[in-house]
């Protein structure tokens, strides 16, 4: 019998698209379609930072596809189908546009280093940036001067990609509010997706406590990965403690998907 040439192809043997540093793509079931699989890999400072953090792909597989089913809900178009299994989710395939979307709330991180703001002063308004998708370069800041002579994405395109990150932004905010979290600042990236011939943009990649700065907003507790870009620690206790209170993870589950476990649906 010649294995090679059986029509059934084991998971492991699914054509590998892309792996980054956190997720890799399978090609999908169906054309147009491809499979996005959470790592437990945690990188910080473009990689010059590695760890393996037991249970984060399960935590932000789950977390993710809250939030885009969330979106598609509510009319904000996004690259997600539906999750398939606790570290793999259903996406369409689109042309990911190279740019990192940055919306911010409240000063943190490089906005407070580059301009000397204090972490945690309100933003006198939503800031919206744009870094170049580019590791060589370290993601280096760009404006949308460089992205339109660069080709990057166009000037509707931006004004797109903008209504969009606002979107997200107002959905995100209030749903974390109701729970107690303050949205901080988040990063989200954009895909082009074509329907016959139409191309729309839509939300892609991942949104998860990878991807955003959210605070507890009594106790200004860090629920993200900062605990590991800032070493400190208690990674998967936070981002447990952010799924359960969107209530998407019951009281004694455990992240780490080892036996069998119910996947509800
Ligand atoms: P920053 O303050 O380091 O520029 O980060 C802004 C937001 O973007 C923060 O929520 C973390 C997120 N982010 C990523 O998702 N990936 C990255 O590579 C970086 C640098 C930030």
């Amino acid at each position: 019998m010649d294995f090679h040439k059986s029509r059934y192809t084991p998971m492991s043997r699914r054509r590998r698209i892309y792996e980054g540093k956190a997720k890799v793509l399978y090609e999908g079931p169906e054309p147009g379609t491809l499979i996005q699989h959470f790592k437990d890999d945690a990188t910080a400072f473009n990689a010059k930072k590695h760890e393996v953090i037991e249970g984060k792909g399960v935590l932000n597989n789950r977390i993710s596809e809250y939030v885009f089913q969330h979106l598609n809900n509510i009319g904000v178009p996004t690259h997600f189908i539906r999750r398939l299994n606790m570290r793999e989710q259903l996406i369409r395939e689109v042309e990911i546009i190279p740019l990192e979307v940055v919306v911010r709330n409240v000063a943190a991180g490089s906005l407070s280093q580059r301009l000397g703001i204090e972490e945690g002063t309100q933003l006198p308004r939503s800031i919206i940036e744009f870094y170049y998708k580019n590791d060589k370069l370290n993601d280096p800041m760009v404006s949308e001067e460089h992205i339109t002579a660069f080709g990057w994405a166009s000037p509707q395109e931006i004004d797109d990609i903008m209504a969009l990150a606002i979107r997200v932004n107002d959905f995100l905010s209030g749903l974390f509010l109701g729970v107690g979290i303050r949205l901080v600042d988040f990063k989200m990236e954009t895909g082009r997706l074509w329907e016959n011939d139409v191309m729309r943009i839509v939300v892609a990649d991942e949104i998860s406590p990878d991807s955003c700065r959210l605070w507890d907003i009594k106790s200004n507790e860090k629920l993200d990965k900062d605990r590991f870009r800032r070493d400190l620690g208690g990674l998967v206790e936070a981002y447990t403690e952010v799924a359960k209170r969107l209530g998407i993870m019951s009281e004694g589950e455990r992240p780490q998907g080892s036996g069998p476990v119910l996947v509800k649906s």
